[in-house]
């Protein structure tokens, strides 16, 4: 299948990108570099070993898209085109808001135009909010959403399901993602924040190599093993290859589906540091600070219905993911600048 990536140049687009075009997909990148590196572009093309289009344009720019969409004729889009810092969003949500909504409603529309009828959407457990209970199921309350960012994830949640009613043509599948991290085997691509990491394994990374002090653990009374935060961490080779999955169930069914992308452990943020000091040998100082406003105590999925219907599970171990993100990190100290 012929398939685009829009802001296909990100940290989950790029390892997406490797291992859809390992199966034979061809595919076409979008990004338009906001919130990422021309360089990540050259490393895929390095690790696939053959050349693919790829256009610098904004998704939300439809005349460029339309342009895309006649040169390329895609057959499904998988869309990551979103901004998605938590914080930015509290600053900036009419940014957010009109971003993350203009490149999902321009996409829809340029895709009926070209007849162009398979939709992958990167969505978030962040629709989820404070769970009631873990793991959670697909069939959980959405909706209660604590930042911008999380609400567009869901708003486009619900443009979609209105699209794929609407559409009888169209199949649209989203995607939850719970906690990606780690990087491809061969160091070559990886996660790249600019500044001061937010996420955990990006700043856990960033410690161990000197960049940063210490990390700040936030809160260690929760109810939870040891007090501290617990998520489901994921390998992004793994969620890379549930798009993958995504887009043959898509070809193969009409309507909307959703899917949650997790590996259903939970662990917590003494249990990372912990198995990424004795995955890399490396020291990761840290210390016991106040609790972030926004935070939650547990998320971990239930993924049985993404192991049914998807035919897909994570495969790699949190030693595989403490592993990838520090043989990223220790060859990119710079992320992707040199
Ligand atoms: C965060 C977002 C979520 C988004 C996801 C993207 C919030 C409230 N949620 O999820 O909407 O989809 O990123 O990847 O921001 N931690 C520390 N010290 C740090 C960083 C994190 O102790 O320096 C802890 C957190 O308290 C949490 C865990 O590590 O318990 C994971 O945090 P993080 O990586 O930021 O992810 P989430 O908060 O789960």
């Amino acid at each position: 299948m012929k398939v685009l990536l829009a802001g296909g140049a990100g940290y989950i687009g790029s390892h997406t990108a490797i291992e859809i075009a390992k199966l034979g997909h061809d595919i076409v990148i979008a990004d338009d570099f906001s919130n990422s590196k021309p360089e990540a572009i050259n490393r895929v093309r390095t690790i696939i070993g053959k050349d693919f289009p790829f256009y610098e344009l904004d998704i939300a720019d439809k005349e460029k898209l339309r342009a895309l969409f006649e040169a390329e004729k895609p057959e499904a889009v998988i869309h990551f085109a979103g901004y998605k810092a938590v914080g930015e969003s509290v600053a900036k949500p009419i940014a957010y808001y009109r971003n993350n909504l203009d490149t999902t409603l321009t996409l829809l529309e340029v895709m009926k135009e070209y007849d162009c009828h398979n939709l992958i959407f990167s969505s978030s457990a962040t629709v989820y909010g404070a769970p009631d209970e873990v793991p959670i199921k697909e069939t959980a309350v959405v909706g209660r959403c604590t930042n911008p960012y999380g609400w567009t994830k869901y708003m486009i949640e619900v443009i979609l399901d209105g699209a794929a009613f609407a559409d009888k043509e169209l199949s649209v599948v989203l995607l939850r993602y719970f906690n990606p991290v780690g990087a491809h085997e061969s160091g070559l691509i990886g996660e790249d924040p600019q500044g001061i990491p937010n996420n955990l394994m990006p700043f856990i990374s960033q410690v161990a190599i000197g960049k940063r002090e210490c990390l700040s653990v936030f809160g260690n009374d929760y109810d939870t093993k040891d007090g501290t935060g617990v998520r489901d961490y994921i390998h992004v080779v793994d969620l890379a290859n549930g798009h993958a999955c995504a887009l043959n169930y898509a070809a193969a069914h009409k309507g909307i589906e959703v899917f949650n992308l997790g590996t259903s452990i939970g662990y917590s943020v003494l249990d990372m540091v912990k198995a990424f000091e004795e995955a890399n040998g490396v020291k990761v100082p840290y210390k016991i600070v106040d609790r972030r406003p926004g935070d939650i105590a547990e998320c971990y999925a239930d993924a049985t219905k993404s192991r049914e219907l998807l035919g897909w599970k994570a495969n790699k171990t949190l030693v595989d993911m403490c592993r990838d993100s520090w043989n990223w990190q220790s060859k990119n100290p710079n992320g992707y600048d040199a």
